[in-house]
């Protein structure tokens, strides 16, 4: 069956008191219509359209990267007149699934149940039965039980109201009868808008019969009006997508505090402690643990590798048996090879770090390639900037530097060389000798402290 689907999104969104259109509001770091244009993805439908309101631009610029037609709807006149853009470019071959842009969690699963099991001449509506109808259409039933007609909220008897089955909004219906039926629809209602929801009795009018379908769970049927319920389906998301992850083998010491925002791929044995944050395309090795409030952002981390609490790497490469953090934080373009050790209140940024080396405390290094072995003494401090261009240190290995030394780029320090503590260091260093470039300690003979005259 040729499908079409159309993602609704054309709506104000005035209640998320935002600048920002309400479909481009993030879940799980992905815009909202990006969640639903993804699930289209999956059902391999033919094309997707998707409707857009005067704010469309906006959400047109951020999601050029999406396959999708763009149908402008000038007004928001109603979910019908939504759909009546579509009818000039609109297959009538075709069938034709309505989506949400404001519905994220509509899974794959609920979508192919209704399409396989809506007959080929029917409409297929996904309706579900909820404890708090309150603003959700009413679906009405005849007395053998056939669903005859869907009544918003608004226009709703209090008989009607008292219905706990209600229109999720979502439907398939065949592209023939949206092309006959829905320049028929007339706004005569309470809201003055064209309903989608009207072409229901003119099925039934003509004798067309309405499939209706529940979702797997009520929760993919849950739409963003306003920041809370936003707020609550990030959670509903993110703790799914943590119990994925723990079947899958990742230990979570809290689910609850865990929060994925992209993708993460991991190995065996890796323990992840509370209030982890992980994002874009973020891959862990085996036998890792992840400490207490690390952020990860497109990370690669090796096998057995530690990450203490506190830690922030982001765009950087962590290899195997590395140990980094309390409160490490690694930029884009940070390397470290295999055993590295980085400590407390240290900053590496477009660096390689070699095999075995260690800055452990208070340390910045910037654009700097370090050998194996080379121990970095506390407070040790690569000056990369002179203000106008940035510049490379290399430091060979087996170096030793002392704490407190600046290392003013570009220099070389060789193989095996020591450097004493608080040396600055602007030229190269040979190997295997200690270089000290500070002012020797002298002591200032009949030197007395000033003392207070009255
Ligand atoms: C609609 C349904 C209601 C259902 C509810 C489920 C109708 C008439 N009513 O009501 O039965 O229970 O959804 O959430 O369909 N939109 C446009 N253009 C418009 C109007 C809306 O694109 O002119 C889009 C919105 O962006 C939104 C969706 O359609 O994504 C639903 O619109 P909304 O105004 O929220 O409809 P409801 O009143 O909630
Ligand atoms: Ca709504």
């Amino acid at each position: 069956m040729p499908l079409s689907v159309a993602i609704l999104a054309a709506g104000k969104g005035v209640r998320m008191k935002s600048d920002v259109p309400k479909v481009l509001h993030t879940l799980a770091g992905r815009p909202l219509i990006e969640h639903v244009v993804n699930v289209a993805e999956a059902l391999s439908a033919n094309e997707i359209f998707v409707v857009y309101g005067d704010d469309g631009h906006v959400v047109r610029e951020n999601l050029s990267h999406l396959k999708v037609n763009w149908i402008e709807q000038q007004a928001p006149l109603g979910t019908a007149d939504a759909v009546k853009q579509l009818l000039p470019i609109l297959n009538p071959k075709h069938h034709v699934l309505i989506l949400y842009g404001d519905v994220p969690l509509i899974s794959q699963e609920t979508l192919n149940r209704l399409i396989s099991r809506t007959p080929k001449d029917a409409i297929g509506w996904l309706t579900d039965e909820v404890s708090q109808p309150s603003d959700f259409g009413r679906i009405i039933r005849d007395s053998d039980g056939n669903p005859v007609a869907i009544v918003e909220a608004k226009d709703a008897t209090a008989a009607q109201k008292e219905i706990s089955e209600v229109n999720t909004g979502i439907c398939l219906v065949p592209a023939k009868y949206l092309h006959a039926w829905i320049p028929e629809i007339k706004n005569n209602n309470k809201q003055d808008e064209y309903y989608l929801t009207d072409i229901f009795e003119m099925a039934v009018d003509h004798g067309v019969s309405i499939t209706t379908v529940s979702p797997k769970s009520s929760l993919e049927v849950l739409g963003v009006n306003n920041n809370s319920q936003l707020a609550y389906l990030e959670r509903v998301f993110q703790q799914q997508q943590a119990e994925t992850y723990m079947h899958a083998g990742l230990t979570l010491l809290d689910p609850r505090r865990f929060d994925v925002r992209g993708n993460l791929v991991f190995g065996k044995d890796v323990i992840v402690d509370v209030n982890v944050v992980v994002e874009g395309e973020v891959k862990i090795g085996k036998n890792c643990f992840i400490g207490a409030n690390v952020f990860l952002k497109n990370v690669t981390i090796g096998n057995n590798v530690v990450i203490q609490a506190n830690s922030y790497l982001e765009e950087a490469a962590v290899g195997d048996e590395c140990v980094v953090g309390p409160f490490a934080r690694l930029r884009p373009g940070a390397e470290l090879l295999n055993k590295v050790k980085i400590g407390n209140f240290v900053e590496i940024k477009k660096s390689t770090i070699g095999e075995g080396s260690k800055v452990s405390h208070l340390s910045y290094v910037g654009d700097s390639i370090i050998g194996k072995h080379v121990n970095f003494g506390a407070g040790t401090i690569t000056c990369n900037y002179d203000g106008v261009h940035k510049a490379t240190s290399y430091i060979e290995d087996n170096v030793f530097i002392g704490s407190n030394s600046c290392i003013v780029s570009p220099v070389t320090i060789e193989k095996n060389a020591t450097i004493g503590a608080g040396s600055v260091i602007t030229q190269d260093a040979p190997k295997d000798k200690l270089t000290l470039a500070r002012a020797r300690q002298v002591t200032v003979k009949n030197w007395k402290r000033p003392v207070k005259k009255d």
